[in-house]
């Protein structure tokens, strides 16, 4: 074991320095290994862009957001996009990104991403790629393991900003709605509704009926309180209704960006209620900026045991968090398996207990 080379796939996402780094110290100091790292995710692979990382290249990186390989969401080697006389094509472009890794002489492969970057990953390691996975996403939503790192620093814009909210909420005796990400699961929504105290807290695990929604909105009216926070996730749907999307992308994957719920709410809320309703999109801000210190000493763990994962060759596994413990899982275990919200779980039984409504 030699040679490794990393690359971040998916959303950007608090903490993906910090794994970089942690691969990087650990393969040159602990072991005199070399690291490259593959630019903007498969898409390095295929277009053949490698560069090796040194510790100097990491040097002051802990902090910083994003990620200095960049990254794709777009992008699958074994649906590449292209284009014959005119018309887009989806070919199988594996084979290309395979002499990549070949030519580079990469005995391991840390492919850090989320559902989509580790469904990938194990088709190469189906291919005979040595992989390793490490999970990340501010979505909170691989399974494998208790949390992915971004997902804590995501909880303190989304938070923070709740907590801003509320000033205006009380000043103005409004009803403030705040979408949230998550995809199609609720974790930032109800983490940071819990953290913020939201009145309610809408979440795609749990279809909502906008008519209780505003019930609640009143019996918090009689009670004197003139105002109200709600926080709804982007994946958030009413009971028999659909999903509300900004717009279609090139994502393989994901073929759709979410987004505009929170529209829709504060617009349904002030109509039922005749309350002034405003909403705030929190969108990337989620995504960006420095992680928080729980992400950068998990995506550090997360990129030292990446490293002993790759010398022990366990490939084909993904690292992970249980209890406070890193372990490794089978890649093919965890994909195509998001974790979501139950509403029976004890999260939801206290938020609701606290007087929070789900809108059902
Ligand atoms: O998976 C992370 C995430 O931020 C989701 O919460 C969101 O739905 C999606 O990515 C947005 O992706 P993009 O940056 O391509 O709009």
């Amino acid at each position: 074991m030699r040679r490794i080379g990393i690359l971040t796939g998916g959303g950007d996402c608090p903490g993906l320095n910090a794994v970089i780094r942690a691969v990087v110290k650990t393969a040159i100091n602990d072991f005199e290994m070399e690291v490259f790292g593959i630019e903007d995710g498969y898409r390095g692979l295929v277009e053949k862009r490698v560069r090796p990382l040194r510790e100097v290249d990491v040097s002051g990186i802990l902090p910083k957001g994003g990620t200095i390989l960049g990254t794709s969401n777009r992008d699958n080697p074994f649906k590449w996009l292209t284009y014959k006389n005119g018309k887009k094509v989806y070919e199988d472009y594996s084979d290309v990104a395979i002499k990549t890794i070949e030519y580079n002489e990469l005995d391991c492969l840390i492919t850090v991403g989320g559902d989509g970057t580790q469904a990938i990953a194990y088709k190469f390691f189906e291919k005979g790629i040595p992989v390793v996975g490490v999970p990340k996403t501010i979505d909170n939503d691989l399974s494998g393991t208790d949390v992915t790192f971004g997902f804590d620093s995501a909880l303190q814009v989304a938070t923070t900003a709740l907590d801003k909210l509320h000033s205006t909420a009380e000043s103005h005796h409004r009803v403030m709605v705040m979408e949230v990400m998550g995809r199609f699961a609720g974790w930032i929504a109800l983490h940071a509704g819990i953290a913020g105290g939201a009145d309610v807290i809408l979440i795609p695990e749990i279809p909502f009926n906008i008519k209780k929604v505003a019930e609640k909105i009143f019996e918090r009216l009689k009670q004197g309180k003139r105002f109200s926070l709600v926080v709804v996730a982007e994946g958030a749907r009413e009971e028999g209704g659909e999903y509300v999307f900004r717009k279609k992308v090139e994502d393989p994957d994901m073929p759709v960006r979410l987004g505009g719920v929170g529209a829709k709410v504060a617009d349904e809320i002030e109509e039922l209620t005749g309350i002034e309703t405003r909403v705030t999109i929190l969108g990337h801000l989620q995504r960006g900026g420095s992680p928080s210190p729980f992400d950068r000493t998990l995506a550090t763990r997360f990129g030292y045991h990446a490293v002993l994962a790759c010398r022990r060759r366990e490939f084909g596994k993904m690292i992970g968090l249980r209890g406070n413990d890193i372990v490794t899982v089978d890649i093919k275990d965890i994909i195509d398996k998001p974790r979501r919200v139950s509403p029976d779980s004890d999260l939801v039984k206290m938020a609701m207990a606290t007087g929070t409504s789900f809108g059902i």
